[in-house]
């Protein structure tokens, strides 16, 4: 069950200040005093919520506290910056109705981290999802980088912002962030060029020049040491706390997840660069002749360094320096500057530069966050801005942030009593007026258009004529001198004439919140804000990315000689949209004091919060709080709250809780003036009535408290008797169930011990009956078994003597039958036996002698003579004829290889052995001869081309012979030639044919049967070639002509056979004689050569040695 709490349980003096008494300003400072002392440092005043700096960390912004303020009503629990930030977050969602939250105090007091509170509770508790991430992530990073361009460190706050912030946060329908957009209001820009002591200068100089690295230093052209640059207050240059160099890299972070691009990064960081190297350059003074002075640049290096970073043309720069040039219609004076107007010029430049980069970062900021433009966004605005100020100086700038708090005050009596009084409309509540203090008659006099000091100070700058503080003072001392509000030594109304508290250049304004006397001194150039035309035309031509966004008006295209809106003016228009913007939303206070001057923890000093409880106007807050009903509560959580006052509605009202409350306010006889009823709250006028409501509920706690005591005491006490008995009980059943368990199981076990003896018993004698019965049983088998046995080996017997004598009747009668048989058969027995057995011999020899001549075979070479030996004399016909077959066979195997050639080569062979063999002696020498043709290889060899050309046939043999002369029998060396056709004979030598013989022509050849080579060609008796005779030729190839020669004689179609006549004696026809041609055998004085002579005219002998 949830817990119903209330602000007013454990509260430490009061939570909410409405319900303070006695009310008086002590009572309220003791009352914030004794909260801070115990740690809570938020108290309410109604729905305001006032913060106590407690100037170092609580435990009370963890995690877990989110989720306990997370949808709980504002008074449910103790007051907590949380709880606005949820109720302000939730109507926003449910109800739809934008919002604004508005964090006022003086500086130092805590603003910028309520604001940061509120945004971050209200990022921890609004919708998740990865894009709603990035647009939280992105909204919560743009602080770091506002605070480090627009915070420094002042006496009063070490991380101090020098410029108001307005933000819009925007949601959906559902209450997820979608975007936001930024609004900054008047940075502090003179702190660029001066600081006060012990403050120091924005905190992005510092971090830059500690955080960057080496690398990016040197490209900016900067040293790391601070003590170099003019613009760097050195005093405290280091801050306690503060570590610049981190605080840089996440500067850097921030922008990147912002969306700044590198470059863009790199741009703003060149930008600082600048406004510091800015600082360094200094001016001397050079007296011109016609008396004037004018100004020349020192050092001119920090110039160029500095024209580098922005990418100007250095003698433009150096120029805007030293002249100025004033437009007026078409008029163009120019002035030379003197030193100090130098020195104002480059301030101005520097102001300007760095004020105008801050501008440029919140809208490039809100152009990083800004929301998708959709139907319609919800919005809840964060303003955090400048809070009061009264110095001892005051000027122009704690003038307009003090007009800025003027103008929320009255937003603030605006909307609070505008709020109060539409509740009570709404309840139903009779209105009586509250009396308070209206501050609208002081922003009149601030902001009137007429004549307003804003107004005059306008005036005094854009009059023609000689302009200063002092001339607007006196303005001022006549216009405003009868107002209420306004005080000055020389006004009009003479009562301030002897206040020497005021002095002459001085004015002094009665704020709301205070007395602040303001120095006029530097109004008028403040408000004119003047940068030299010159200059900003000179920032114009710049080459930076940024320096044409920044400086407009420095278009030489669109000058425009009108002057610029003032500062003044352009603040009062800006305050004036930011005051119509938050009257359109519902308004949430939380009013920021801080508890010392010394930053410290702990210590509460009463006049300082005294005096910001006073110009914060919180005394006022209460009293119109309470000015008619100091609290209001809805019916239910009332009845809920005090029911136990009343009989009738305790424990339980049934009825509706309005009822209820009348009841209970009647049974405890409120008096009706002190409080009233309204449509849904209950509303109480006077503190006191709430606090003796209190007061009689605690003692009615306490009562009920006692009571709740008792009964528990009692229901404890009987519970616990109750809880013994029935132990009691418990215990006694279990120990009766254990005794008679144990008896039951001493009986069981004396029973079963019986029981086994009388069945062991039982068994024994049974094991000895049954074992007596198996005895006998086997007894009888044995028996049986050795009868049995004897009957068996008894027939054994008897059958195996029948069977021995059945054998013996069969072996007789198979003798006796075989007897017979051998005796019936005898005759035929002999003489087919030898018949078989010797077929059978002779198989088997036969069988053997070929499986053996299969193993000796001899080659297949024809010319193998070899044969296996006879084995058996009666196989020798078949051994010569297998020899034979053999042999024919592997010679047709020889022959089936034969090429032509060959096979003509053997032909040629074959035939001169039919036409030579045993005939003449000479053959058996050619056998191993091969027949060659072309001896002479007539075709190739050069020296017979003639001859070969003469022939029209193939040449089938050319050899050379001996042509035998018939004469002296002695040879002349020839050519013979054989053609298809013809036999050639021709010279040696010359190679011309010396006759050539038609193949028909030759009838014969003659040769003799011994070794010579002595052959005769005889010719066809009255043909053309037998005129000159026969011829008688040796050659030594005589075996292959003579067979050539029958061979291609026998070829030629038309020719008869030639014959071959082999005889020892022939007839040659030379021209009319036959000689006859004599072989004989010749006797050793003739050698070993054939020789022939001639003997007589008819007879030529030739001798062959009988050795060849
Ligand atoms: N709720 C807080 N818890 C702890 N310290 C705080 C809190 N509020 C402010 N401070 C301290 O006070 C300092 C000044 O607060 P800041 O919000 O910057 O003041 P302001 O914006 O009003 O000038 C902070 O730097 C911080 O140290
Ligand atoms: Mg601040």
């Amino acid at each position: 069950m949830e817990v119903k709490t209330s602000l007013l349980d454990n509260m430490i003096g009061v939570g909410d200040m409405v319900l303070l008494e006695p009310l008086s300003e002590d009572s309220f400072i003791a009352n914030l005093r004794n909260r801070f002392d115990h740690n809570e440092i938020y108290t309410y005043i109604g729905s305001v919520v006032i913060s106590m700096n407690p100037y170092r960390s609580l435990p009370i912004f963890t995690p877990e506290k989110v989720e306990e303020y997370r949808n709980r009503n504002f008074y449910e629990l103790s007051p907590h910056i949380y709880a606005l930030a949820d109720e302000a977050y939730r109507s926003l969602r449910d109800q739809d109705k934008d919002q604004c939250i508005l964090i006022t105090g003086e500086s130092g007091a805590g603003k910028t981290e309520a604001s940061k509170l509120v945004m971050s509770y209200v990022a921890a508790v609004c919708g998740k999802g990865q894009e709603v991430n990035k647009v939280k992530e992105q909204l919560l990073q743009s602080n770091p980088v506002l605070e480090a361009f627009g915070n420094a460190k002042t006496v009063r706050n070490d991380n101090s912002s020098r410029f108001g912030k307005y933000m819009d946060i925007e949601f959906d329908f559902k209450g997820d962030p979608l975007g936001g957009v930024i609004s900054n209001y008047l940075l502090e820009k003179s702190r660029v060029v001066k600081q006060p002591r012990g403050e120091r200068n924005f905190h992005i100089f510092y971090q830059l020049l500690s955080g960057a690295s080496d690398d990016t230093l040197k490209k900016l052209k900067l040293d790391r040491d601070f003590s170099k640059y003019n613009y760097l207050s050195l005093d405290s240059a280091a801050v306690n706390g503060l570590d610049d160099a981190a605080n840089f890299r996440t500067v850097r972070n921030a922008m990147q997840i912002v969306g700044f691009m590198e470059d863009e990064v790199q741009s703003v960081l060149e930008l600082v660069a600048a406004v510091l190297k800015l600082g360094n350059i200094e001016f001397k003074p050079e007296s011109r002749c016609n008396g004037n002075d004018e100004s020349r640049i020192k050092d001119k290096n920090d110039l160029k360094e500095m024209c580098e970073l922005l990418g100007t043309e250095q003698t433009v720069l150096e120029r805007a320096f030293s002249y100025r040039t004033v437009e007026a219609k078409q008029e163009k004076v120019c002035t030379t500057l003197n030193v100090a107007q130098a020195y104002y010029a480059r301030d101005a430049l520097a102001k300007n530069l760095y004020s105008r980069l801050f501008s440029w970062l919140v809208t490039r900021i809100n152009e990083s966050i800004k929301a998708a433009p959709k139907s319609r966004h919800k919005v809840m605005g964060v303003l955090d801005i400048y809070g009061f100020e009264i110095f001892e100086e005051n000027s122009f700038e704690q003038f307009i942030i003090n007009y800025c708090n003027e103008k929320l005050q009255q937003i603030f009596i605006e909307l609070t009593l505008r709020e109060e009084q539409e509740e009570y409309i709404r309840e139903g509540i009779e209105w009586t007026n509250i009396e308070y203090f209206n501050n609208a008659i002081i922003c009149d006099l601030i902001e009137n258009h007429q004549n307003g000091i804003l107004a005059m100070l306008d005036e005094e700058c854009l009059r023609p004529g000689t302009v200063t503080d002092e001339t607007f003072l006196d303005k001022l001392n006549t216009i405003c001198a009868e107002h209420l509000h306004f005080e000055s030594r020389l006004s009009k109304s003479s009562k301030f004439l002897t206040d020497h508290s005021l002095p002459h250049n001085c004015f002094r304004i009665q704020h709301y919140a205070g007395k602040v006397l303001y120095r006029a001194e530097g109004f008028v150039d403040k408000n004119n804000d003047l940068l030299y035309r010159d200059l900003s035309q000179a920032m114009y031509k710049a080459n930076h990315s940024l320096m044409k966004q920044l400086f407009p008006e420095g278009n030489p295209a669109k000058v425009n000689l009108k002057r610029p809106p003032t500062a003044g003016f352009q603040f009062r228009h800006s305050v004036g949209t930011l005051m119509r913007n938050l009257q359109t939303k519902n308004p949430n206070y939380i009013r920021c004091i801080k508890p010392n001057d010394k930053k410290a923890s702990h210590i509460f000093t009463d006049s300082l919060v005294c005096h910001q409880v006073r110009y914060l106007g919180l005394m006022e807050n209460v009293r119109v709080r309470r000015a008619g009903y100091a609290f209001r509560q809805a019916y239910e959580p009332c009845l809920e709250r005090y029911k136990m006052l009343c009989k009738r509605t305790w424990p339980h009202w049934r009825g509706p809780a309005r009822e209820g409350v009348e009841v209970l306010m009647a049974d405890l006889t409120v008096p009706t003036e002190e409080f009233s009823y309204g449509r849904s709250k209950v509303f109480i006028r006077n503190p006191r009535t709430l606090f003796s409501l209190e007061e009689r509920r605690r003692q009615c706690l306490q009562d009920l408290a006692t009571l709740i005591q008792k009964i528990y005491r009692g229901w404890k006490c009987r519970s616990h008797f109750l809880l013994l008995k029935k132990s009691q009980i418990v215990v006694a059943a279990w120990f009766r169930r254990y005794a008679q368990q144990n008896k039951y199981k001493r009986i069981k076990s004396a029973t079963t011990v019986v029981q086994s003896y009388t069945r062991g018993w039982q068994a024994r004698k049974l094991l000895r009956e049954l074992k007596y019965q198996k005895r006998c049983e086997e007894a009888v088998t044995t028996i049986s078994a050795y009868w049995h046995g004897t009957q068996a080996r008894r027939e054994l017997r008897r059958l195996k003597e029948e069977a021995r004598r059945k054998h013996a009747v069969a072996v007789i009668w198979a003798y006796w039958k075989g007897l017979k048989v051998r005796r019936e058969y005898r005759k035929f027995f002999r003489a087919n036996a030898g018949k078989k057995i010797y077929n059978f011999t002779i198989q088997r020899i036969m069988q053997k002698y070929f499986l053996g001549l299969k193993s000796t075979m001899p080659s297949m070479s024809p010319i193998d003579k070899s044969w296996p030996v006879k084995p058996y004399l009666f196989l020798d016909g078949v051994h010569s004829d297998l020899r034979r077959i053999f042999h024919l066979w592997r010679c047709k195997k020889y022959r089936s290889e034969f090429t032509e050639e060959k096979k003509a080569v053997f032909e040629e062979k074959l035939e001169a052995s039919e036409i030579f063999k045993d005939k003449k002696a000479l053959y058996a020498s050619s056998v191993s001869q091969p027949f060659i043709g072309d001896y002479l290889e007539i075709s190739k060899n050069p020296k017979y081309q003639k001859l070969n050309s003469a022939m029209d046939e193939k040449v089938l043999l050319a050899d050379v012979v001996n042509k035998i002369n018939r004469a002296n029998g002695k040879g002349t060396a020839r050519i013979f030639l054989l053609t298809k056709n013809s036999v050639v004979l021709a010279d040696q030598k010359t190679g011309q044919v010396k006759a050539s013989v038609p193949l028909p022509d030759l009838t014969s050849v003659s040769v003799s049967t011994q070794s010579d080579g002595f052959f005769a060609l005889k010719l066809k008796e009255g043909s053309a070639s037998a005129i000159k005779g026969d011829f008688l030729l040796s050659s030594e190839h005589l075996i292959e002509i003579i067979t050539k020669l029958h061979r291609t004689g026998a070829t030629a179609a038309d020719s008869e056979q030639l014959n071959i006549d082999i005889s020892d004696e022939f007839l040659v026809q030379f021209k009319h004689d036959k000689v006859c041609v004599k072989f004989i055998q010749g006797g050793p004085k003739n050698g070993n050569s054939v020789s022939c002579k001639r003997k007589n005219n008819r007879l030529l002998e030739v001798s062959v040695p009988s050795t060849v």
